[in-house]
Formats: structure tokens, C-alpha cells, sequence
């Protein structure tokens, strides 16, 4: 018996087809075929994992402050304290150079609060020349147990000094060698030229403090922070505090004032 099927070829590039069966069932059929040799694995595709219940909604109620610094610290001090979160202070810092390519990779948040959120690098790696020449960032937490994300945009500027210094004397000594050690970004023949750098430097100051390379902290001023948290159904809950544009007023049904000069609102998932 032949039965009605109807196909839908949603990217062939991926090589995945959806079959329908017409007045048969209502779900789909996913069905994954060799199309080309460009698809590795094309079960990606229909990869799920289960996010949050109904009963765990994000709603503008469960805000615990109308500003996202202190909703930032709400949540980041859960995903800290849940053992199953193995770096709650990873993120993904998102930069662009001057003519628009961006790049994105992870560092270690190393501070934050209401004047915005702190890492330190090395000041002549890729990051660092893109900040230079276009000082704005993204950044993205992910922490994956909680189903969240919090994604913060802004402005960036250099740490002070004496901020770059106290931080990186507070480090331990192995790290302090391991940012002189390396200049991050550049090629190298191997790893044994990072192994004899650390091995020179160690000697050379088994008893003195180690000077701070051209290595510091940057700091992200947020213009917006999104706070996201995963359902189930994909009906995903997504609250944004933004900084208002000077002309704009909150109307209270899209757009809600929140504290300290911060605005809010709903995106649709
Ligand atoms: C979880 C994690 C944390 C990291 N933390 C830092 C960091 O705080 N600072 C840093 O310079 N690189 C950090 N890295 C390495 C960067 O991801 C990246 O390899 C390096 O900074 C060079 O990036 P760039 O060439 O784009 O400048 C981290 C990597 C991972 C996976």
C-alpha cells in the first residue's frame, strides 16, 4: 500500500528532510540521508535536550531587582554555588574588528558590578588589537544545567594600572609566569618554545616579583543585558534591560522603567 507522503527538504545543504505522512500522523518524520559528502553527522540536527517545565517560567515577577546588576548577581551566585557547574564565571567575549569581522572566544570573568563586568588578557592578542580599534564587546554566559544564558553588550575600556598590577601579582606564580611566558595570539614552531620560555623565566625569578607583561583587565560597560532561560515547549522566557535612547518613554505594557536609569522588555523567543 502506498501512503500520501508529503517532503520537505529543509536545508540541503545539512541533508536533513522532514517527511510528513499526510492524514496519517501528525508528527513529523525526521529523516536524515546522504545528500552530499559535506554532512559529518547530520543527527545534530535533531539533537534536543530538555530545558525547563511550565512550572518554571522566568516572568517579569521573578525578577529579584528592576536592575540587571543585581538580577546578574542573582543568578550567577546559583550557578557558582551548583557544583554541576563546573566555571559559572566562563563567557564568550565577542569582539569585531574595525571593519566589522568579528572573532569570539572564552575568557574568565574576573569581577563585576554596576560599573560593568571585568577579564584580563594579554594586551597584544587578537582581542586586545580588536578592542583597541573598535571598543565594543559582547559578552555570553551559558550555564547549561540552570538552562540559562545572560548576554551582555557595551562599550569597553582599559582597567587602570594599578588594577592590572594588583590583579596580576594575586595570581599564582606559575600564572604570572605563563602570561610572560607566552605572546598570546602568535605563531610559534612548537610547544617547546613556550616549555623554554617558562623554564628561563622561572630561574630568572625564582626571587624577585615578576614584572607585569603588556597584560591587564578591560572592563565591559553594558548598554543591554538579556537574561534567557530555556523551556521546553521553545516558548523560552527573555527579559532584556536596556539603557533607553533619550527620546524614548516606557509605556508599561512593552517597554517598563526599571531602577538606576535601566529599562525593560520581553523578547519574543
Ligand atoms: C574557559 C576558558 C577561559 C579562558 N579564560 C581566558 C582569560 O581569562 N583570558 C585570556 O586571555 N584567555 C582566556 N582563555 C583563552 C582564550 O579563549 C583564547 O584562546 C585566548 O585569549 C586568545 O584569544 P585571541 O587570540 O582571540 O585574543 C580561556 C579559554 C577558556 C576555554
Amino acid at each position: 500500500m502506498h501512503l500520501p507522503f508529503r517532503l520537505l527538504v529543509l536545508d540541503s545543504r545539512k541533508s536533513v528532510l522532514i517527511i510528513k505522512q499526510i492524514n496519517k500522523f501528525p508528527q513529523n518524520l525526521h529523516l536524515t540521508v546522504s545528500m552530499s559528502n559535506m554532512s559529518y553527522d547530520s543527527g545534530v540536527a535533531g539533537m534536543r535536550a530538555a530545558y525547563r517545565s511550565r512550572q518554571e517560567l522566568f516572568t517579569e515577577s521573578d525578577l529579584v531587582c528592576k536592575e540587571p546588576i543585581g538580577q546578574f548577581k542573582a543568578w550567577f551566585d546559583q550557578a557558582r554555588n551548583d557544583p554541576s557547574v563546573m566555571e559559572a564565571n566562563a563567557m564568550c567575549l565577542s569582539t569585531a574588528s574595525k571593519d566589522g569581522i568579528p572573532s569570539a572566544r572564552y575568557v574568565l570573568l574576573k569581577g563585576f558590578g554596576p560599573d560593568g563586568f571585568k577579564f584580563f588578557t594579554n594586551y597584544e592578542s587578537r582581542k586586545a588589537k580588536e578592542i583597541e580599534e573598535n571598543p565594543k564587546a559582547a559578552l555570553t554566559f551559558y550555564w547549561e544545567v540552570l538552562r540559562r544564558s545572560v548576554r551582555v553588550e557595551g562599550n569597553v575600556v582599559r582597567l587602570s594600572v594599578e588594577e592590572s598590577d594588583e590583579y596580576f601579582h594575586s595570581r599564582p606564580k606559575a600564572s604570572q609566569i605563563g602570561a610572560c611566558a607566552s605572546n598570546q595570539s602568535t605563531p610559534i614552531s612548537g610547544r617547546e618554545v613556550l616549555t623554554a620560555q617558562e623554564k628561563y623565566l622561572t630561574t630568572e625569578y625564582s626571587d624577585k616579583e615578576i614584572p607585569r607583561p603588556n597584560w591587564g583587565g578591560y572592563m565591559v560597560i553594558p548598554q543591554s543585558i538579556e537574561f534567557w532561560q530555556g523551556q521546553s515547549d521553545r516558548l523560552h522566557d527573555r527579559i532584556r534591560f536596556r539603557r533607553p535612547q533619550e527620546t524614548e518613554k516606557p509605556d508599561g505594557k512593552l517597554l517598563h522603567e526599571g531602577d538606576n536609569g535601566w529599562v525593560f522588555e520581553r523578547l519574543a523567543p
